[in-house]
């Protein structure tokens, strides 16, 4: 197994790299909302299927603080260009944080962009002040130390900006990474755990790039109304890569990094994926999926078995959702490979395995995070999640006519609301309390939203009109939701009104636009 980066990333097995100055230019260029779609780099030739990348691991405790940079950098996607990016001490995404379960995890956050970051916690129960919400904003050149202790399920989080207003564009430019919480009391010695070698991390995302292989990006029109989708996919940064496996069981922590698009994953083969956790943690048995959907933001473990010795390509069915994008020719979608445009996420190769390979699929899951055993819920809220709100108001239903009012607007704020508004950061949407169980009913128009809660995970009771299975989902703190979801949440930390917990769509073109709320717990 490749440990080391392919040789076209910045070394990153110290992230306290220097970091290359950075361009005010980048983001303002570049990721600027240019009305045009994003162009495909034919000038440069796609080289997919080098070695898959795989981030270091950073181990945080209280001994030491470890340095987070936020920084520009480059990287080499398409071969032969180096294409101008931002990332957490290296070019491009960030390493791997590893904290441990009720151990305090000290952090200190350096701000080399040219503009304004925060750096989210996404999935981790912090106080609000911890939390990186848009209120706590860093300044250009400006520190911040955290110590981070947390006391909730061992699973696979992640971190990433959360700007208000930029989150889309600095997100897309690589300022995200995983975050693995380790619990040593709910060790599962059975299942693969050697990272890098069995046990992979996988961060899906979806690029565009211009013919000079620079990042290519757009938040204007259809691709803010459908979220902007790419048509080249990288994994942990590579564009389609290999990955070599032992002949056994293999653990995948998949990601769906992506600003919007929606990963239906199947190997070409059939092959199961069974998974072993959710967003928040352990299922108590592996439930096989022929198809994993994944959301923007969700999280899954899976055990993929490769014993036999062959291996498979990672496929995905093309993301359906949102269609204005499709009627303004302007859809993205990666290259196909098979019917009905199923396009490939990357390969597996096998080598043999040594000692150390996990040879079975566990029948139970060491660890699984317990159904709930919660008080009933005081209070019901309902979230309605709109895409096409500016659009009845300004022009009725149609949407040529809403494309023609958009012009017109000549800004997309306020498309883009929950229950009825746009976010406002001077606006506490609303407050509670601590310890209580509420029931939160998410509606959704215009097209389905992957529904996000800062500061807790909750439980799914019903989605799209269908009752979940608790042993099946798990904990959750994102989920996709094409109508309507019935959820119990309950917060255990505060967030005042200074710096409030967001709840949000995950399409991040989406929450930049407005389709988002911000809430106080006392
Ligand atoms: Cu992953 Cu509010 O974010
Ligand atoms: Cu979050
Ligand atoms: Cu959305």
């Amino acid at each position: 197994m490749t440990h080391d980066a392919a040789d076209t990333h910045v070394p990153h097995s110290d992230a306290r790299i220097t970091p290359v100055r950075s361009r005010r230019r980048l983001l303002g260029l570049i990721l600027a909302g240019g009305a045009a779609p994003a162009f495909i780099g034919r000038a440069v030739a796609a080289q997919p299927g080098s070695p898959l990348p795989v981030p270091p691991l950073l181990d945080l405790d209280a001994s030491a603080p470890q340095r987070l940079e936020a920084m520009a950098g480059r990287r080499e996607f398409l071969a032969g260009a180096r294409a101008d990016v931002l990332g957490y001490g290296q070019g491009f995404l960030g390493p791997a944080l590893r904290m441990t379960r009720g151990r305090a995890a000290r952090i200190d956050l350096v701000n080399r962009l040219d503009e304004p970051t925060t750096v989210h916690w996404h999935g981790l129960h912090v106080p609000g002040e911890l939390d990186g919400g848009p209120q706590s904003a860093i300044a250009p050149g400006a520190r911040k130390s955290l110590s981070l202790l947390v006391d909730q399920p061992a699973a696979t989080y992640w971190y990433h900006a959360h700007q208000h207003g930029r989150t889309a564009p600095q997100v897309y430019a690589g300022l995200a990474g995983l975050l693995i919480l380790d619990d040593p009391r709910a060790a599962d010695a059975s299942l693969p755990q050697r990272w890098g070698v069995d046990d992979l991390p996988l961060v899906i995302q979806d690029r565009a790039f211009t013919r000079g292989g620079q990042l290519a990006y757009s938040a204007m029109g259809p691709t803010m109304m459908d979220g902007f989708k790419g048509s080249h996919i990288l994994v942990n940064g590579a564009l389609q890569p290999q990955a070599r496996v032992p002949a056994a069981w293999v653990r995948l922590r998949l990601l769906n990094g992506s600003n919007a698009r929606i990963y239906q994953l199947h190997f070409d083969d059939g092959r199961a994926l069974q998974q072993i956790a959710s967003d928040a943690g352990r299922l108590p048995v592996p439930v096989a999926h022929t198809r994993l959907l994944l959301a923007p933001g969700e999280r899954a473990e899976v055990l993929v078995d490769f014993s036999s010795g062959s291996g498979a390509r990672l496929l995905s069915a093309p993301d359906t959702n949102g269609h204005m994008a499709d009627m303004m020719g302007a859809a993205a979608s990666p290259p196909a490979v098979g019917e009905g445009g199923v396009f490939e996420v990357m390969r597996f190769a096998t080598e043999p395995a040594g000692t150390g390979a996990a040879r079975a699929l566990p029948a139970r899951l060491a660890g699984a995070a317990l159904a709930p055993d919660w008080p009933a819920a005081v209070r019901r809220r309902v979230f309605t999640l709109d895409a096409h709100g500016g659009m009845r108001a300004g022009r009725g239903r149609g949407p040529m006519g809403g494309m023609a009012g958009m012009g017109r607007a000549g800004s997309m704020g306020g498309m883009m609301t929950i229950n009825g508004r746009s976010f406002d950061m001077g606006r506490l949407d609303f407050a509670t309390r601590r310890g209580e169980v509420e029931r939160w009913e998410v509606r959704t128009e215009g097209m389905a939203h992957p529904f996000h809660v800062h500061g807790t995970l909750f439980q799914i009771l019903s989605l799209d009109g269908v009752k979940q299975d608790f042993a099946r989902t798990g904990w959750k703190d994102t989920v996709l939701v094409q109508d309507r979801a019935e959820l119990l949440v309950r917060f255990s930390q505060r967030a005042d009104r200074a710096t409030p917990y967001m709840l949000h769509c995950h399409i991040l073109e989406h929450e930049d636009a407005g389709m988002m709320a911000q809430f106080s717990v006392a």
